[in-house]
């Protein structure tokens, strides 16, 4: 570590992971701790937002002292404190961001206010050392299905974006029906593991000219082929129903993506987001990028889902673009992508 280098301490608390990072410039782990929820909330079927703010409580100082004790520096070496202040649950959300600015007011680091989304879209620097924008980014997660133009480090607009339901939710919600429990994106990509991706089909809505998305009418007509088929006393095909619905799902991501690559003529593409760890939605967009010549990353897995990695590289670049918060900064449970 010289002189020159940037610390940052990344803290992240939107969801149901306690997670806390130190990355050097922005771009190199020096820490990477998340204790996951996922295993207590199977249990109810999704996140229960009371119980996930408790376990962050019991977990946040635990992660932030191991991602320090691993990284082989104190508080005193880092140069800020980031952390994600929306968008995600409220109570969650607050247990992050109390933790860092007690931590600010401390020991006087600068605090950096951090969009969890603008998080996702970081977690390709960390692996791509080479990636800079300007790019095209698909950022799908459980409540997000955006096209973003990420014009700059600071600069992002968002081009398409759905008016219903977020992908990751259309395939967790037919993960449950399916009987598939939680969580359900990770279970569906493995049920649907050498399926027949053409076995079933499914409603497909036109948005126009337009790059925004509609994901309900495609759950609905999944629903109904279910329920069909269990009236008639019939099981469905597992592993081809899996595959079946998530290769549609993930065709009409990478066509929507081709196509705004067609309007900005810009041929960097990246993917971010838990959604982005899908199998099929990779497949989906490395055959479009075969076929129109364009340059894709997508994070490795671990950093998909939520993490303090990306929040830490996020957090460096807000902090050398000069964005400093004070102590009143509050979570902002709605807070959108540009923001
Ligand atoms: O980005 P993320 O960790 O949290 C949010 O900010 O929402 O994304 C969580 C979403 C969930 O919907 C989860 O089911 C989904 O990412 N997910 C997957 C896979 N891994 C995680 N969906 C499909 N296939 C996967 N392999």
């Amino acid at each position: 570590m010289s002189d020159k280098d940037v610390i940052i301490l990344g803290i992240e608390s939107s969801c149901d992971e306690t997670a806390a990072s130190v990355v050097k410039n922005g771009r190199v782990i020096m820490s990477d701790i998340i204790a996951s929820q996922a295993d207590f909330h199977e249990q109810y079927g999704g996140v229960v937002p009371e119980l996930a703010s408790r376990m962050h409580v019991d977990a946040i100082y635990p992660c932030i002292d191991s991602a320090l004790k691993e990284a082989g520096i104190t508080i005193n070496d880092v140069d800020a404190v980031a952390v994600t202040y929306g968008p995600g649950l409220v109570g969650a959300l607050l247990v992050g961001l109390s933790a860092a600015k007690g931590l600010c007011a401390v020991t006087g680091k600068p605090l950096v206010g951090v969009n969890h989304l603008h998080g996702h879209i970081c977690a390709n620097y960390l692996c791509f050392p080479e990636l800079e924008p300007e790019f095209l980014c698909l950022c799908v997660s459980g409540g997000n299905t955006q096209i973003i133009h990420v014009k700059s480090y600071h600069e992002m607009e968002i081009l398409g974006k759905t008016r219903d339901d977020a992908a990751g939710e259309a395939i967790d919600k037919i993960a449950r029906v399916i009987g598939l429990g939680y969580p359900g994106g990770p279970k569906m990509d493995k049920a649907g593991q050498g399926g027949d991706v053409h076995a079933y089909e499914f409603a497909f809505n036109h948005m126009g000219d337009t790059l925004d998305f509609s994901f309900s009418g495609i759950k609905t007509s999944a629903l109904n082929q279910i329920n069909k088929l269990r009236q008639k006393g019939e099981d469905i095909d597992l592993c081809n129903f899996a595959a079946s619905y998530q290769h549609h799902i993930a065709k009409i991501l990478a066509d929507h993506m081709v196509k705004a690559v067609e309007m900005t003529g810009i041929k960097t593409v990246c993917l971010a987001g838990g959604v982005s760890a899908n199998t099929f939605l990779r497949k989906a967009f490395d055959e479009a990028s075969t076929k129109h010549d364009l340059k894709l990353y997508y994070p490795k897995l671990r950093l998909c889902t939520d993490n303090a990695a990306m929040i830490a590289s996020a957090g460096y670049y807000e902090f050398i673009g000069g964005r400093s918060d004070d102590l009143s900064l509050n979570a902002a449970p709605s807070l959108k992508a540009g923001r």
